[in-house]
């Protein structure tokens, strides 16, 4: 017998928009590959005209949340509002009535989801969220049912497709970072505010979320060092290059013997490796499991359609499955109290200085990196800018501690024969 399965949609947008369609175009596709009839009961947005746009029949449009949670048809809910405030008010609506919640929320369920899956527990209902993390791309599923035969060691991501959209431009055509975040706004790729994806918030929010289900341990978000791309200049991704490395944004995770270690900030990686080549608006995990060695997962991180589809996995997974897969770890508020963070974490560094172009200084600016134990790998001097009294210092190191590097950025700082211009991490 097929099974029928009703669903409601909160909020229209890009994402809701998409998964609306998704559900109602393969609504036969479903029930032929899945045995399951998705029934899109109910949607809830104000905005008619999109309402309209989307071909949503009148007697699926519902006049407020309580007449969703109430409607005994509907077995699954889900969110595509974002954000934290009327969302979770929403979710935590559904889950109470027992409806399993599908989002593609990374802030709510990177701040919240120890409050709501708490809910569904006890409500005996799924919260599922494949499509919080890379859009498209299937990194919750691979994680939860494809890699967790292994310890995952480390993951490296590109997990915000704005930021790689700006940083690509500046790689490719010289393009500031300016001109290049205007031109990803006009492209609907960053929003009128920015500050969300720039800034490395968005990929803070889903390097938590991965890095807990990855190591099997609360990973909060406030957890995570991060960086944003907004003072990054092009004069150093040009440099890079000459030293055969390509600048990303990169949402790094690693389960070390001394402890969690994850961040997100620009980092430059060998021309080689598998992430330097993922361009333009797309997304990449790169993975390390103990077990597996490496894997990357490529594609759509963002847009309507490459997002719906994440949903709707998750939409067909709760429809299918009897059972409900909750986190594989503890799923608290806070960090378990015998869990450690690194917070001295350890890379390679690209530094550029600007140096008195006289005799003496180099010999100064090593002392100052052999004082705090920093071994140079190679060390550049490039012709004097147009206007400019003194010589750009390009110096790689071999791997460091950042509490080391802090304090000789600071002590080359506090001299008068040079300043740092530009420090940027190294990763293999
Ligand atoms: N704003 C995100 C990005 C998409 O640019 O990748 C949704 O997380």
């Amino acid at each position: 017998m097929k099974k029928r399965v009703g669903v409601a949609i909160l909020g229209l947008g890009v994402v809701g928009g998409g998964t609306y369609r998704t559900l109602v175009d393969h609504r036969e596709f479903y029930l032929k590959t899945q045995n399951v009839d998705i029934v899109v009961e109910s949607v809830l947005d104000k905005n008619t005209a999109r309402l309209k746009e989307l071909g949503v029949p009148e007697e699926c449009i519902a006049g407020s949340i309580a007449e969703v949670v109430a409607n005994p048809a509907i077995d699954i809910v889900i969110e595509t509002i974002g954000g934290v405030g009327v969302a979770k008010e929403f979710v935590m609506m559904a889950l109470k009535e027992g409806k399993s919640v599908v989002t593609a929320n990374k802030e709510m369920i990177s701040k919240c989801s120890h409050e709501l899956e708490r809910i569904a527990k006890r409500n005996s209902c799924g919260l599922y969220y494949e499509a919080s993390c890379v859009g498209g791309v299937p990194i919750i599923r691979t994680l939860l049912d494809g890699v967790q035969a292994n310890h995952v060691l480390e993951m490296m991501g590109i997990v915000n497709g704005t930021t790689n959209y700006i940083l690509t431009k500046m790689t490719q055509d010289g393009t500031d970072y300016q001109t290049a975040l205007k031109e990803a706004q006009a492209l609907g790729y960053a929003e009128f505010d920015p500050t969300n994806d720039v800034e490395g918030f968005d990929s803070t929010y889903k390097l938590s979320i991965l890095s807990s289900m990855a190591f099997h341990t609360k990973v909060p978000y406030t957890k995570v060092h991060r960086e944003g791309i907004s003072s990054v200049k092009v004069e150093d991704i040009t440099i890079g290059k000459e030293f055969g490395y390509t600048l990303k944004l990169l949402a790094i995770g690693k389960n070390t013997p001394s402890g969690i270690d994850v961040r997100v900030h620009p980092t430059f990686i060998p021309d080689a490796h598998p992430l330097a080549s993922v361009n333009d608006a797309y997304n990449a995990v790169y993975l390390r499991g103990d077990a597996l060695d490496d894997i990357m997962l490529y594609g759509k991180g963002a847009g309507a359609f490459p997002t719906a589809s994440a949903v709707v996995s998750d939409v067909i997974y709760a429809a299918t499955h009897s059972e409900i897969k909750y986190s594989t770890f503890k799923n608290n508020a806070t960090a378990d109290s015998d869990v450690k963070f690194v917070t001295d974490f350890s890379s390679a560094y690209y530094i550029r200085l600007s140096v008195d172009d006289q005799a003496g200084v180099l010999a100064k600016i090593s002392s100052i990196f052999a004082k705090y134990g920093i071994s140079i790998v190679e060390i550049a001097q490039k012709s004097k800018n147009a206007g400019e009294e003194r010589v750009p210092l390009i110096i790689i190191t071999h791997k460091t501690h950042e509490n080391a590097m802090k304090n000789a950025v600071a002590k080359i700082n506090a001299s008068d024969m040079a300043a740092v211009e530009a420090v940027i991490r190294v990763e293999a």
